[in-house]
């Protein structure tokens, strides 16, 4: 097959837009991108670079393929940019990976994902939403319990959640939520902090979607609360260990997995996704956030996991595309 392959690359993306320091962070680095494409042609198929953004909707128009593998996290600051994409291919009945234009716009709005997956029975930390600084912490947050953990309410990447992000108190949230909510224009979550295991969960297929494994996170150097930050991400070769198979407990493991799979569900998730969790000291799994476009390079969790299970980057580009091909079948010559 001929396999589009949309993507935004990091170096195209600092040119056209400005921003914090971390700006860039979810964007992908062309490394990833020719490893997907390489995984995509050893497969079998061929690979059609499409780009991101104007470029992307120059290349879908002139050239023709069968399906797209999508990685394009969107222009821009918006809660709705991941559906970008995956909209123009849906307006031009081009079948495409992973999962539709609502799911991904609703994913990345953090306070409207919780909403959803805790209906669903699912346990997720208090949180309250801030969006403007008029006497922010008085009216919404009075009361709010601490430690919490302040962060925007629409990003990825660990994107404006760094050491600093753990509050003790009221005036310690203030002085945050007033500096992201200067320097990424959009509301400002405050969110109970949940001390204790931090676990990912990797999410493939459809009907029923399955869990590939998951992968537990923890600090090298334990002092004070952790958080999986910016700082920590791009330094996690020094700062933390990964556990995968994660060495918890049999019934803690099973409602992990129950969550995960409730909330994949809940959201209208499709073909993968990344789930966060942070495990509470009583063994109660509490869902941090969905990742349905997670990283999918050398260095990305789910990746990281899936070669500690077993699987070549190779095997899990080609679970994904399979999975998606399952729900398209018109798009498999025989
Ligand atoms: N309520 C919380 N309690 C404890 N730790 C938290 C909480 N919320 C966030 N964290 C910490 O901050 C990290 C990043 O938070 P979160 O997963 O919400 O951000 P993200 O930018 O969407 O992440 P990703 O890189 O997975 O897209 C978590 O992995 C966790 O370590
Ligand atoms: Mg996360």
């Amino acid at each position: 097959m001929r396999i589009g392959l949309s993507y935004d690359l990091k170096e195209t993306v600092a040119i056209q837009q400005t921003g914090c320091d971390d700006a860039y962070e979810e964007y992908d680095s062309p490394e990833t991108v020719e490893l997907i494409a390489a995984s995509l042609e050893t497969e079998g198929h061929v690979a059609v670079m499409l780009g991101g953004g104007r470029e992307f909707l120059e290349n879908i128009l002139r050239h023709q393929v069968d399906f797209i593998f999508n990685i394009a996290e969107g222009r821009g600051t918006h809660r709705s940019r991941e559906a970008q994409v995956p909209s123009i291919l849906e307006m031009l009945d081009i079948p495409y990976s992973g999962s539709d234009p609502q799911c991904l716009a609703i994913s990345l709005d953090k306070p409207l994902t919780k909403k959803l997956v805790a209906s669903a029975g699912v346990h997720t930390p208090k949180w309250c939403v801030i969006t403007d600084s008029q006497g922010l912490y008085q009216k919404e947050a009075n009361g709010f319990p601490f430690p919490a953990i302040v962060k925007p309410a629409y990003e990825g990447s660990s994107k404006g959640i760094r050491l600093t992000s753990v509050v003790e108190d009221s005036n310690q949230a203030i002085e945050v939520i007033e500096s992201l909510l200067g320097k990424y224009q959009q509301p400002v979550m405050i969110e109970e902090f949940i001390a204790g295991d931090e676990v990912t969960m990797g999410i493939v297929g459809n009907s029923p979607p399955r869990v590939l494994g998951m992968m537990r996170i923890l600090p090298k150097r334990r002092d004070g609360h952790f958080v999986y930050s910016l700082e920590v991400k791009r330094d996690y070769l020094n700062l933390v260990e990964y556990e995968c198979p994660v060495h918890l407990e049999r019934k803690v493991l099973h409602n992990l997995e129950h969550s995960g799979l409730a909330a994949f569900e809940a959201l209208g998730c499709r073909d993968f996704a990344r789930v966060d969790f942070r495990v509470s000291p009583q063994g109660i799994p509490y869902f941090l956030e969905i990742n349905p476009l997670p990283g999918l390079g050398t260095h990305s969790d789910l990746v990281i996991m899936a070669k500690r299970l077993g699987w070549s980057h190779q095997g899990l580009i080609a679970a994904v595309l399979n999975t998606a091909l399952e729900r398209c079948p018109q798009c498999v010559r025989v």
